[in-house]
């Protein structure tokens, strides 16, 4: 059961610093066909396709490796052209039929498939030539929290289990560590998350931004609050800004600003200023690292969770504030938080 939790949602929310300190530690093997594969497929939908998203960037980064990312549900009828390669599916319930029929398509091409799944023995374990398991538990609540937490966090383990360079991988291994402590810190600030939500909660609309790894984040965070708050949320990377989006800014619609203190980080600040300029109202997402930076810029609020030792940390920090900041807009609205409208948990259909 969900015990004192008011929602699965918040319940599974809680349960992400431990699934971290548990599984961050825990030995993952990995094929040998993975360790040779100079080029990585990953596909997924929804949530676990920007959890896929976030694992392109480790994978190029960390362990150099051409990485393309595909969406399950278009994929298989583009008639994609394959060459050799592993194909990562990624998929909590292991049942989503899109999913399925990519792999599917892939296998036909020759290509080995892995299946980074929740649950075992589902349709998408069986499938596949080798089976990862992510271990978030049973994830009940509909919008998906822990699973895509411990999706990113597999596929940077597959990532650091890859990489050449043994100080690096050492810095991000005790960075680890030390996340779990991190992510309850944003626990203990949760209402300040609450303020953020309640200023969101007549929003039209809500546009969310970020720049590297942080730009699927900041897509997760769009889909997270719109299928729980039914509020349109729409992400864009920081740097479209001005081919577009920028004529949307105005003083009703709420910009989210995901700005870590990473290599992007003043390229956003110059985003958050475009933003003001054009009186769009800004709230900003940050380490203390970048707050220290952040004196002075005219935003509705900043909100500040612990600095990670590595940029490839922000992720699990950022996306966990942006969770919270959903479910606090939905739980505001009053709406229904583990079974939003019109959604189910697996969708078994294409
Ligand atoms: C969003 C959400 C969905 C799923 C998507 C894929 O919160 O839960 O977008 O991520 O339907 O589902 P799985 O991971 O089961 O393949």
């Amino acid at each position: 059961g969900r015990g004192e939790f008011a929602h699965y949602m918040l319940k599974e929310m809680y349960e992400q610093p431990e699934i971290v300190l548990k599984e961050g530690s825990r030995h993952l093997d990995i094929p040998e066909e993975l360790t040779h594969a100079l080029h990585i497929t990953l596909i997924g939908c929804g949530s676990a396709f920007y959890a896929a998203w976030g694992g392109k960037y480790y994978l190029e980064h960390l362990a150099h490796r051409k990485a393309t990312l595909e969406l399950a549900s278009e994929f298989h009828y583009r008639n994609p052209i394959v060459q050799e390669g592993v194909t990562i599916a990624v998929s909590q319930s292991g049942e989503t039929a899109d999913t399925l029929k990519a792999i599917q398509y892939m296998e036909q091409k020759g290509q080995y498939t892995i299946g980074m799944v929740n649950v075992p023995y589902s349709s998408i374990a069986r499938q596949v030539n080798y089976e990862i398991l992510t271990n978030a538990g049973p994830e009940i609540g509909v919008a998906s929290t822990k699973a895509f937490t411990a999706q990113l966090l597999c596929l940077l383990k597959i990532s650091i289990s890859l990489m050449k360079d043994s100080a690096r991988k050492e810095k991000i291994l005790n960075g680890l560590k030390q996340l779990p402590l991190d992510m309850q810190k944003i626990f203990f600030k949760v209402s300040q998350l609450q303020d953020i939500a309640q200023h969101l909660v007549h929003a039209k609309g809500i546009i969310f931004l970020g720049r590297g790894i942080s730009y699927p984040v900041a897509l997760e965070g769009a889909l997270k609050m719109s299928e729980l708050s039914y509020i349109f949320g729409q992400g864009f990377a920081a740097g479209e800004l001005k081919h577009g989006p920028l004529a949307l800014i105005d003083a009703t619609t709420p910009v989210i600003v995901l700005a870590p203190m990473d290599q992007f980080f003043e390229k956003t600040v110059s985003n958050i200023y475009e933003v003001c300029a054009r009186e769009g109202k800004v709230f900003i997402v940050t380490d203390e690292a970048g707050a220290s930076q952040l004196a002075g810029v005219p935003v509705q609020d900043i909100f500040v969770y612990p600095s990670p030792a590595t940029w490839e940390l922000h992720p699990f920090l950022s996306a966990l504030s942006l969770q919270l900041i959903a479910y606090y807009t939905a739980l505001h609205k009053g709406c229904s938080i583990d079974q939003p409208r019109n959604l189910a948990k697996s969708v078994t259909v294409e």
